[in-house]
């Protein structure tokens, strides 16, 4: 009996371990990838990152230019990637960030994790950042922030038109440009784990318009300091969101970020 569930269990494990696959998904197309799959590509080369989640603890990464993993997909001008972790981090990227040939800019690449060779454990735990993962060579030439760095990719997601696809995260045409702007400042920033008005895949963090909007709560100043360090507020061992310095967040986008999430309490709307 108990050989007969040892093997179930292994078996079960093996359809785990197998089950390592990334998904890029597209208007009627789903392409999916093993990382051995990936590994035989010609277009692997190693890469040395040292602004990853690792830091300088671990920078020898085996990467394709993500550029390649869309080629023959058909991305209209108003696209965004929509970047899927397991764990429902969810970052929306620019394709002009994502997709750029300018040799100026930064560039993006997809890390994978050789099984043969795996990554260090994050944060004292085993879990590495594998086996797929986002990184960037030159991260500061285009201000790459640290959500644009999403690790244990599920899927990457062509969203044709990101308006008809989170309408109700949009601040309507003709808004002040302090709110339009702040928008770009959440969709970089705030919307890997924050929900807008219930639009976005985002699952790790409170929606940040229902049922309250933190602007209903928090006065200006507490939560421009939330967002600056949240620690500085309140603290306990598992918080999670960690804090958003001036280089990511300048004083300027951070009150446009604010005015953008003021507005967005007068535009409440059930999903
Ligand atoms: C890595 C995920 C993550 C990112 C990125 C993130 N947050 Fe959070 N945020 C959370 C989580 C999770 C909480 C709940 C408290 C905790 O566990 O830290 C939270 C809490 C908050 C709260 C407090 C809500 C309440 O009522 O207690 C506010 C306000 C907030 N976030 C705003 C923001 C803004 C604005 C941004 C972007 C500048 C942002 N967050 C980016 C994960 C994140």
């Amino acid at each position: 009996m108990k050989s007969i569930i040892t093997a179930l269990v292994l078996g079960l494990m093996n359809t785990l371990a197998a089950a390592a696959t990334l998904e890029i998904v597209a208007d009627g197309r789903r392409l999916t990838y093993t990382e051995s799959q990936l590994l035989a590509r010609r277009d692997v080369q190693t890469l040395s990152i040292e602004d990853s989640v690792y830091q300088r603890r671990f920078t020898r990464f085996k990467a394709i230019p993500i550029a390649r993993l869309f080629e023959g997909l058909s991305i209209p001008p108003a696209a965004v990637i929509q970047c899927n972790a397991v764990d429902g981090f969810s970052v929306i990227l620019d394709q002009a960030r994502l997709f750029s040939a300018d040799p100026g800019a930064s560039k993006a690449y997809l890390a994978i994790e050789d099984p043969k060779h795996p990554w260090p454990g994050l944060d004292g735990t085993p879990r590495s950042a594998g086996p797929f993962y986002l990184v960037w060579t030159n991260p500061q030439a285009s201000r790459i922030g640290r959500e644009e760095w999403p690790y244990q990719l599920a899927s990457l997601r062509i969203v044709s038109d990101p308006r008809a696809a989170f309408p109700r995260a949009y601040p309507a045409a003709g808004t002040p440009s302090a709110v339009t702007s702040g928008f770009q400042v959440f969709r970089k920033n705030c919307s890997a784990c924050h929900k807008m008005n219930g639009d976005g895949a985002a699952t790790i963090g409170p929606d940040l318009n229902l049922p309250r909007n933190p602007t209903e709560y928090f006065d200006p100043t507490a939560l421009a300091r939330l967002i600056r360090n949240p620690a500085s507020l309140r603290t306990w061992p598992g918080m999670v969101m960690r804090g958003f310095s001036e280089g990511a967040i300048s004083d300027s986008e951070l009150a446009d970020l604010i005015a953008y999430l003021r507005y967005m309490s007068g535009t409440k709307t059930r999903p």
